[in-house]
């Protein structure tokens, strides 16, 4: 795939290179961007959407789709082509789209590693690459019975955590399980499929990183949180309403971000973290992370670090510094964000003739 890919981007006009993406997600973040460095635009969305990315003119063009996998059809892979079209994927392409088909089918340049949007859809997979890197990880148990301490039990296909379940022991799990598939937040077939994790007791931190394959340097970018409906309205009500609630079950649902700066002292682990993840990222899948990549972690009040999560490609997070993010800031000066952050490094390359080293 990656020798196809250089042959189309041999035959693109390096004078007219589009930046495309699905609309949803984090395409504004990834259109301002563009636009800020001067590139045309391209936004594949539903017509249910067409209002944002008219309401926010970013989009130089608008192609509407009835279903987001139409993206694999041949006429639109042509029609990108044809418009000299660099896709940038994020994670409305990992849950709407088939990963394979992205991989192996989507023959249009992508910036990023593609072959690591894999490690998304497999725990075990990022669990290794996470080991790896000597990153701290919750523990996790193989089968309902060994559970032992509080846990966490995520099961496939649950978007944005929704549903997750916490129980305590075995017997807990057996009930809370059937509760879940009798309100329908779980199939029975999940059952085989549940994670259980250690649930940390802490604050969740999401650094965002863009590894930048032309200066040889990772750099962290971003941070935020998750806005959880519900979880993060139970501190709203009383533990004594709590109680008169039955069945209440806090769920992951994420509705939102929310821009954090971390404590000074703890930056410079999550700076070695993102650099580790970034060396062991190049043995698992050569040639490594390219660009934007985001960390899932709760930091306890040790403080210890543990990490539960990587996505290889930019995070809704890192909307949030759209404009305004600090350590782009601090780092590039005014107006720095990841959105803007891929355009500039999609532009350098294009002036130094290394586009082949960002895009697969
Ligand atoms: N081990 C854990 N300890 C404490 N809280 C956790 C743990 N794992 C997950 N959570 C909480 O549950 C939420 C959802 O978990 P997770 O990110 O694993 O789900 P997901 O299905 O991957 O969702 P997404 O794809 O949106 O990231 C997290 O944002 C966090 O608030
Ligand atoms: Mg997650």
């Amino acid at each position: 795939m990656h020798d196809e890919i250089n042959e189309i981007i041999q035959d693109y006009d390096m004078n007219k290179i589009t930046i495309g993406t699905i609309g949803s997600h984090s395409a504004l973040n990834i259109f301002k961007g563009a636009k800020e460095e001067g590139f045309r635009t391209i936004c594949l969305c539903k017509e249910e959407d067409q209002i944002t990315y008219q309401r926010f003119p970013v989009a130089d063009e608008i192609i509407i789709l009835d279903d987001f996998k139409e993206l694999l059809n041949r006429e639109v892979q042509e029609k990108l082509r044809r418009l000299n079209t660099i896709l940038v994927p994020h994670g409305s392409f990992i849950a709407y789209l088939d990963l394979d088909e992205v991989i192996n089918d989507l023959q249009v340049p992508m910036f990023g590693n593609r072959h690591l949007l894999r490690f998304e859809s497999n725990r075990e997979k990022q669990k290794i690459w996470l080991q790896k890197a000597g990153l701290k990880q919750p523990r996790t148990f193989t089968a309902p019975h060994d559970i032992n301490g509080l846990t966490i039990a995520k099961f496939p296909g649950a978007k944005g955590g929704k549903g997750y379940f916490l129980i305590n022991t075995p017997e807990a799990f057996q009930t809370k399980a059937k509760d879940m598939i009798e309100k329908g937040f779980m199939k029975k077939e999940d059952m085989d499929q549940i994670y259980l994790q250690e649930y940390i007791f802490g604050v969740t931190i999401y650094p965002s990183y863009f590894n930048s394959r032309l200066n040889n340097e990772v750099e962290l970018l971003c941070v935020d949180r998750r806005y959880e409906s519900s979880i993060d309205s139970l501190g709203r009500i009383s533990a004594k309403e709590q109680l008169n609630m039955n069945n209440l079950t806090p769920t992951y649902t994420v509705v939102g971000n929310i821009p954090i700066t971390i404590r000074e002292s703890l930056l410079s682990e999550y700076i070695r973290m993102g650099d580790n993840v970034t060396k062991i990222s190049e043995e698992i899948a050569p040639p490594g992370i390219i660009g934007p990549f985001c960390l899932e972690t709760i930091v306890t009040d040790v403080p210890e670090i543990f990490t539960f999560e990587i996505s290889a490609r930019i995070v809704a997070g890192t909307n949030v510094g759209i404009g305004i993010s600090p350590y782009a800031y601090v780092k590039h000066g005014e107006e720095m964000y990841m959105g803007k952050r891929i355009a500039k490094e999609l532009k350098v390359a294009i002036a130094k003739k290394k586009l082949n080293m960002i895009v697969t």
